[in-house]
């Protein structure tokens, strides 16, 4: 008799309901896909409503209330994770590894806090664990750098992995929304964490970049230890002056191997140009760009968040480890490999353009003094434009692209600039990328 694959679901929200949906709207061609029925056994929720509406599509699927008696239900041979958070969700997965049972997550916090314990429990459990949907939703960012790009030296990986602040810089900048009614938007829409400020402080980016930084450069990072600015600060007046002077900004997460061996790694808004494909990822659009010694530049964009496109990452692992259960093949651990932890290039010795906004009081002298006492830190000005009192109350504003400089001079010089009397509020920074 033909053999099939039960796969037990652990949390039914945004994304459990994609997987839902799609496991039984696609079962046809999945099972085409597999060889064999890919069929779900059960789905855990401690909201009872969640899971009417699965029994509603199916009544044949158990439904609990206890993620936890999933994973050592007999009629189910892969798990997936979908309660997000760490704690809960580490003991989740520890239990369905210990009943060696395959587990799919889409949790990149779990991941970048901890991966390496997890996947070491894996292996020596002989079972798979897989985790495309936690970065970059619908992209196979993990498949290509892990196994398309397996024979290359990865130089730098830049993206825009967080959807919710793309969708939300996007809709200030191209339809003119107040931040809080996008990011209102964004949750509605699905594409937000249940705690929406891991996405606008940067914090959901920097365990996607932990995860992104350890497959590409074998780098145990933990999330912490990389410099992260969220988009909170972004005025609409830096999108305007950022049009003018030719960029977009996007909120970008990079990861790059520096001719030292240390990694430049950081999370923050930045200014990218008109004519980078990164300027044109709009929306809830995520991308990454993989710089290969051998293959040059790769470009992947997609949607990053959502509930179909990130459920279509999850079933995708789902049919990987049915195949390969199927085929009686060993299991292929795939883990996040460690060199060690590297040394993480200090954002004060990051070299970089920079854009700047001064509001300044509007009298004689303030610009040469301005300018004077950046020359004086070896601060070359790029471009300028100013304009009369229309920011903060009686101030004028400057906005300036400045030349390569070295961020902690930088820092020293704007520190120095603002607490003099000519600022009337603190200076704002966003780094360019290019
Ligand atoms: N909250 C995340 C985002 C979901 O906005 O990108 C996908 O990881």
């Amino acid at each position: 008799m033909e053999r099939e694959i039960r796969v037990g679901l652990c949390g039914c929200g945004v994304i459990g309901e994609g997987v839902v949906t799609t496991l039984l709207q696609h079962a046809d061609i999945i099972g085409k896909r597999v060889g064999a029925p890919l069929r779900l056994a059960a789905v855990a929720d401690k909201d009872s409503a969640r899971l009417d509406i699965v029994r509603a599509q199916d009544p044949s699927i158990s439904l609990i209330d206890d993620a936890f008696e999933i994973v050592t239900r007999d009629d189910v041979d892969v798990v997936v994770e979908l309660i997000g958070g760490v704690e809960v969700a580490d003991r989740l997965v520890r239990a369905a590894l210990d009943a060696k049972k395959h587990v799919v997550t889409a949790n990149k916090a779990l991941l970048a806090d901890r991966g390496g314990a997890l996947f070491a429990l894996a292996e020596a459990n002989g079972c798979d664990l897989y985790f495309e949907a936690a970065v970059a939703g619908s992209i196979p960012a993990i498949r290509v750098i892990r196994e398309s790009l397996a024979a290359d030296r990865i130089l730098s990986v830049r993206g825009i992995i967080n959807g919710t602040s793309n969708y939300i810089l996007s809709s200030m900048a191209n339809d003119g929304a107040a931040f809080d009614d996008a990011l209102k938007a964004a949750q509605q829409a699905g594409f937000a964490e249940a705690n929406p400020t891991l996405d606008i402080t940067g914090g959901d980016a920097g365990h996607k970049l932990a995860i992104l930084a350890a497959l590409a450069f074998g780098a145990r990072v933990r999330p912490g230890e990389i410099p992260t600015e969220g988009i909170e600060n972004v005025d609409p007046r830096d999108i305007q002056y950022a049009r003018n002077f030719g960029y977009v900004i996007r909120p970008l997460a990079v990861a790059e191997r520096l001719e030292t061996g240390a990694l430049d790694l950081r999370v923050h808004p930045a200014l990218v140009p008109v004519r980078d494909p990164l300027a044109h990822v709009d929306g809830a659009l995520n991308a990454v760009a993989i710089q290969g010694a051998m293959v040059g530049p790769s470009f992947l964009a997609g949607l990053g968040a959502g509930a179909a496109p990130t459920a279509v990452s999850v079933v995708g692992d789902i049919i990987d480890i049915a195949k390969n259960a199927l085929a009686g093949a060993p299991v292929r651990t795939w883990s996040l490999p460690s060199d060690g932890a590297p040394e993480i290039q200090a954002i004060a010795d990051l070299s970089s353009r920079y854009y700047l906004r001064f509001s300044v009081r509007d009298e004689s002298g303030v610009l040469a003094t301005l300018s004077g006492k950046l020359g004086n830190s070896g601060i070359s000005i790029e471009k300028m434009v100013q304009d009369a009192a229309t920011g903060d109350a009686g101030a004028a504003s400057i906005a300036m692209l400045t030349h390569h400089a070295r961020e902690g001079d930088l820092r020293d010089s704007l520190h120095a600039i603002d607490n003099t009397h000519l600022t009337t509020a603190p200076t704002h920074l966003i780094r360019i990328v290019e």
